[in-house]
């Protein structure tokens, strides 16, 4: 199993390390435009080998994608992030020149290669890839839904004074301050509905924490955070690797589902050796459902910037 992340940068880097710290891929190659940071960001990393317990070998490239040659799954960290008080959204003009031009430079050595696209904002980025490569649409899966779940959870775990193990909750839709749409009324504390502990007031305002969790921390950190998606990213690269067939909500082009058509936006899919297995298609409250359309509507609205 090899995996490539093109972007040695905070999340790029945070991903490599916890997919060799979970010990299921034999090769992760790092790979930036910045001369020599990808390679010293690997050895780094390969330094913590013997201490942290892993055989995954990381090695770093500048620009030279026959390094990546035969990738089974690379993941697109590269581009900028955003500074406090920016969206999502105004990374396009920079990000989509750079996720267009790094899509295909992997299909040249892997053209069998499963994408993760993490660049933001990342349900555009994951339709530029569907409209500019020739990748069938299972190959093509955006991140964003299983880091807003996992900070779902975390803010669920909080208002509940609860382990987080507890919990159980998931973030569809957008991958945008105001397109997340936290399925509030199916989460749960071990199957009994977190609607059963909390006010309907406190769960709004889990609600609305969950949907700035990402620009809370850019305040915090003055960029973007990195811990947590590199997380989620190499989940996803986990469940893939090893066959799982893992429920995640992942931005995937829809045709139809959700009623919803030409678009990529998280919804839940499982994840298995083929990239998205399937779309999994649950029911939505009535007012989940118009979130869910509005959300499309802003997703739809970024699309509209692009090039293609
Ligand atoms: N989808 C998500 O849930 C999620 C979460 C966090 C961050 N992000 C996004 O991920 C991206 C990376 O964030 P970061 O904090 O790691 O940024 P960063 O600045 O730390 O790292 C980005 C790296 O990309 C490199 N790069 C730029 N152009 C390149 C190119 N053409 N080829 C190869 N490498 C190139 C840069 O040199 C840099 O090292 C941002 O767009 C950010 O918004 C997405």
């Amino acid at each position: 199993m090899k995996v490539t992340v093109v972007g040695a940068g905070a999340v790029g880097a945070s991903c490599a390390e916890y997919i060799a710290i979970k010990n299921f891929a034999s090769e992760v190659v790092l790979l930036d435009i910045k001369e020599g940071y990808a390679e010293g960001k690997a050895m780094d990393l390969m330094q913590t080998a013997s201490l942290n317990g892993f055989d995954t070998t990381i090695t770093g490239t500048t620009g030279d994608y026959s390094r990546t040659a035969g990738s089974d799954i690379a993941v697109i960290t590269s581009g900028i992030p955003r500074k406090p008080g920016m969206t999502r959204e105004e990374l396009i003009g920079i990000n989509a020149g750079i996720v267009k031009t790094v899509a295909s430079n992997l299909l040249e050595h892997s053209p069998n290669v499963t994408l993760i696209v993490v660049s933001n904002p990342m349900d555009t980025m994951t339709y530029l890839v569907h409209k500019t490569t020739n990748l069938p649409k299972n190959k093509i899966i955006g991140m964003g839904g299983a880091l807003d779940s996992a900070r779902f959870k975390y803010r669920l775990a909080e208002a509940l004074d609860a382990p987080i193990s507890d919990i159980d909750g998931m973030v569809i839709g957008g991958h945008s301050d105001t397109g997340m749409v936290p399925l509030a009324s199916q989460a749960a504390r071990n199957s009994v509905k977190v609607s059963e502990f909390l006010s309907e007031e406190r769960l709004q305002q889990v609600v609305e924490d969950t949907k700035v969790g990402g620009a809370t921390l850019t305040k915090l950190l003055g960029t973007s955070a990195w811990y947590a998606p590199g997380a989620a990213v190499s989940a996803l690269v986990q469940a893939i690797a090893c066959d799982q067939k893992k429920m995640f909500p992942c931005s995937t082009f829809l045709e139809g589902e959700y009623g919803l058509n030409d678009i990529c936006i998280g919804v839940p899919v499982l994840l298995g050796k083929n990239g998205i297995e399937s779309i999994v298609e649950i029911s939505l409250s009535d007012a989940e459902k118009t979130k869910m359309q509005e959300s499309a509507v802003g997703v739809r609205n970024t699309n509209g910037l692009l090039d293609v």
